[in-house]
């Protein structure tokens, strides 16, 4: 499948995985790129832009396909030192940046004069034009359903996407409640060129979590996130465990008074107790509603090769089946 995608990163199918505090490592990174898709190394759960530095050597030696890394720009007291981490991507050749959270602007002059591809994530119309106009070649468009941080604005991507269609010039991949055939095909229906996941990714083999995460995912549905942070407009959708429900009875006690200190315990240095560790119930960590969809673990090529594979039948065989009146009302189910 050739799309607008495919061509700017030079890419066999028009699927990225995001970057994922603590899952993006390497591993994950080539798995998907050696697969055909574009695979993203997480940028800041390397601690030092050295140690980003060799995370993308180590990646360089798992594939010759292109992959990515992902930048996150957090409201914090301390910024990363941001620029180190551009020069550890550009001397690393990694030639594609995801970015994320805050406007990318003021890194935009040094990402281009490296040659580097920008993808900005964002969670609505008006952010994705922002980012067409300051440069990025390309906006990944996080809808309410996301894993991770959806924005204040809780626009689901049924309509975010043909809004974001109608508006922009710049491709534009959906993100948030993909998982398969259906969501690839639905979303290059609504205007986009191709889909970004995040959680179906986790549940894969080569994903560098504990199982416990994968397990988790398995036996969760789409009933089982949760929106934290609310009142500190700084959303997460995350997966429901006993330390959320703390965190939730904390946000409820404080109200609008919520301060970030209140939650400390829930919040900070979580990932690294989930993912590594498997300690399922210590808090806050994100997940999206598609978690509803994902039934198995399989490889990352194994999922690849299936969605591209349904996503063709899907196209000639239902759809073009409706027009010629042979496929009437058979639901399309997953196979998996
Ligand atoms: C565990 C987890 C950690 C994430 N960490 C980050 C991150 O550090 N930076 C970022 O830009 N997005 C992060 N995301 C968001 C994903 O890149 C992606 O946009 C999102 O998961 C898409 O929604 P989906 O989970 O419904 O596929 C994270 C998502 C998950 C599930």
């Amino acid at each position: 499948m050739k799309t607008a995608i495919t061509e700017l990163f030079g890419i066999q199918h028009p699927i990225i995985q995001g970057g994922m505090h603590y899952v993006g490592f390497a591993e994950l990174a080539a798995a998907v790129s050696s697969a055909g898709g574009l695979g993203i190394i997480t940028g800041l759960t390397q601690k030092t832009p050295e140690l980003l530095a060799k995370e993308i050597a180590r990646c360089r030696e798992m594939t010759d396909k292109p992959f990515g890394v992902n930048l996150t720009f957090l409201p914090s007291f301390t910024a990363p030192p941001y620029p180190e981490y551009i020069a550890a991507i550009r001397e690393g050749g990694v030639r594609i940046v995801e970015t994320a959270g805050r406007s990318p602007e003021q890194y935009m002059p040094a990402l281009k004069a490296a040659g580097i591809k920008v993808i900005h994530k964002c969670t609505s119309v008006r952010h994705s034009l922002k980012a067409e106009k300051i440069g990025c070649d390309a906006v990944s468009v996080d809808g309410f359903e996301c894993g991770g941080h959806p924005g204040e604005d809780d626009i689901p991507n049924m309509i975010l996407l043909p809004r974001a269609a109608d508006e922009l010039t710049i491709p534009f991949v959906a993100s948030g409640g993909m998982a398969d055939a259906r969501s690839l095909v639905a979303a290059l229906a609504m205007g986009a060129a191709g889909m970004n996941m995040g959680t179906r990714f986790i549940a894969t083999k080569e994903a560098p979590v504990h199982p416990n995460v994968k397990k988790a995912l398995v036996e969760a549905t789409e009933l089982d996130t949760r929106l934290v942070m609310r009142a500190l407009r700084n959303t997460e959708r995350v997966l429901k465990n006993k330390g959320v429900d703390q965190l939730l009875e904390i946000e409820r006690e404080k109200g609008a008074s919520l301060k970030i200190q209140d939650i400390h315990e829930q919040v900070a240095g979580v990932y690294p107790k989930v993912m590594i560790e498997g300690e399922m119930d210590v808090g806050a960590w994100s997940c999206g509603m598609v978690v509803g969809l994902i039934h198995d673990v399989p490889t990352v090529k194994g999922l690849i090769d299936r969605i591209m594979v349904e996503a063709e039948q899907i196209i000639r065989q239902r759809l073009t089946g409706f027009l010629d009146g042979t496929v009437q009302n058979a639901p399309a189910r997953a196979v998996a």
